[in-house]
């Protein structure tokens, strides 16, 4: 029996996808350039389905049924078009390419369009969740044709998560590169996600002397609540474990420099592009560099002072961190989600907000009890401009403003860095501002570079003539 999907590059993403397949009922044809990863597969989990071993892209594209459909799970870059460049070549009109890696998605868009030339369907796939995932059921963002999604979408959404209701985590999301700008962005509020509960652990670390083990626990308490996520969850496990070789918190020992793989420098880098101000993903990519900069920082430690200020902590500080921590985590995916509105616009994606918000509610990395209101917000007949003016996001966030205004307020006098904490109260408070200091910014910008300015009091665009005498002209618009 021919394969009804081919899996090439089968490491452990790749493998975990092929055994979801397989064990969902799929037949599974199994290809990676070296052929010990697919033997070292059929000898592992060989009895978990029906896999066909091949040694070639020939002999892999031959084993699928028509309209074949091969899944890629290679390096993102240069490795993902050397792949399409070989198996193109084999396939025939109809045929389905699918990317399944963390691809920048305007990649996708060229090689969509580059694939569609030649009669072929190129699918980028966002795919969260991990390895684990990967195997048991991710959260899944494919982008490409709709024509597309009609052969390959019922295997994606059968081996996706389920959430609480049944919903398979998987749903056409738009066209050529919508999926992989979705997982992009999934991505950089899981950047933020994380740095906020950092800055809450150092807080309750270093303002509040609780001990990892202790805070353990603390997070487990979280986890019952609103703040309900894997995340939370994983922190509780991370925090709660002992070093073997030092019996030591696990956290003391390991090197205090992040990593990124640069999904979430590229969602900043869309939103600059965009202008949308995803300040609070910005500042978690941020906080990572900063981490990484172990060697200035070791200068930093000798030469900059602190210079702090006595303060009486708060009388719940555990509980103003909590909430400070669920406010600062609203506005990172009232940013995230701002950001695929200004995609959906620049790109023509019809993005449905509520079956994204839908999808990453089991699954995925950020998966979170709030992405059920979420989705709840983006279904009501009136969709929010924000996700912070949702009635019920409002009503949250304002009963968590006045211990958030506390929290950071002791982090800034004790010291403590808490770049996100601070960044999205900044953004929340220029929401909701009248007037914003940007008037200023206008008046300024006329007056060295004659940028002109508008006026609150009447339609057209306005110059003063700053080296004259001074009397404002109308102006040709250069805002
Ligand atoms: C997921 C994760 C996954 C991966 C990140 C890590 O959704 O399953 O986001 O894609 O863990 O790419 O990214 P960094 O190395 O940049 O933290």
């Amino acid at each position: 029996m021919p394969a009804q999907i081919g899996v090439t590059g089968l490491a452990v993403m790749g493998a975990n996808l092929a055994r979801n397949f397989a064990r969902n009922g799929y037949t599974v044809a199994l290809h990676n350039r070296s052929v010990g990863k697919t033997d070292a597969l059929l000898e592992a989990h060989g009895d978990e389905g029906d896999f066909i071993r091949t040694e070639s892209l020939e002999e892999l594209v031959a084993n699928l049924e028509t309209p074949r459909r091969v899944l890629i799970m290679v390096k993102a870059g240069g490795p993902v078009d050397s792949v399409i460049d070989q198996l193109v070549p084999l396939l025939d009109e109809g045929d389905i390419v699918i990317d399944a890696g963390n691809s920048h998605y305007t990649d996708t868009r060229r090689r969509e369009a580059a694939l569609n030339e030649k009669g072929l369907h190129f699918v980028g796939v966002g795919v969260s969740g991990g390895e684990e995932g990967a195997l048991l059921g991710p959260s899944i963002m494919p982008g490409g044709s709709a024509e597309s999604y009609k052969a390959l979408g019922p295997m994606l959404e059968k081996i996706s998560a389920k959430a609480d209701d049944g919903a398979p985590c998987c749903a056409w999301i738009s066209t050529d590169g919508a999926g992989h700008f979705v997982k992009m962005v999934h991505n950089g509020i899981e950047y933020a996600d994380m740095q906020v509960i950092g800055e809450a652990y150092d807080l309750l670390r270093s303002a509040a002397g609780i001990e990892p083990a202790q805070q353990a626990e603390i997070f487990n308490e979280w986890n019952q609540g609103e703040l309900s996520s894997f995340l939370i969850e994983i922190t509780a496990e991370v925090l709660g474990h002992t070093d073997a070789a030092t019996g030591k918190p696990l956290i003391d020992v390991i090197q205090d420099s992040a990593g990124q793989k640069g999904t979430g420098r590229w969602t900043v880098q869309s939103g600059l592009d965009m202008g949308s101000p995803v300040s609070a993903i910005a500042e978690s990519v941020f906080a990572r560099s900063l981490s990484s900069q172990r060697d200035i920082r070791a200068v930093g430690q000798k030469v900059l002072t602190a210079d702090t200020t006595e303060v009486t902590l708060p009388e719940n500080f555990v509980e103003d961190v909590r909430q400070a921590l669920f406010a600062s985590k609203l506005v990172s995916y009232a940013q995230g989600i701002d950001m695929l509105t200004s995609a959906a616009g620049e790109y023509n994606w019809q993005l449905k907000l509520d079956e994204i918000a839908g999808l990453w509610r089991e699954g995925c990395i950020i998966r979170a009890a709030l992405l059920k209101d979420i989705t709840a917000a983006y279904s009501a007949d009136e969709k929010p401009a924000n996700l912070l003016f949702a009635p019920a996001f409002a009503e949250a966030i304002a009963k968590a403003v006045p211990a958030w205004r506390r929290v950071v307020a002791v982090a800034v006098q004790l010291g403590i860095p808490a770049p996100v904490f601070s960044s999205s109260l900044a953004y929340y408070d220029g929401l909701r501002r009248d007037r914003l200091p940007a008037a200023l910014t206008q008046g300024l910008r006329d007056f060295f570079g004659a940028h002109t300015y508008r006026r609150t009091d009447k339609e057209g665009t306005f110059h003063t003539l700053w080296s004259g005498d001074r009397s404002e002209i109308a102006a040709e618009d250069t805002h």
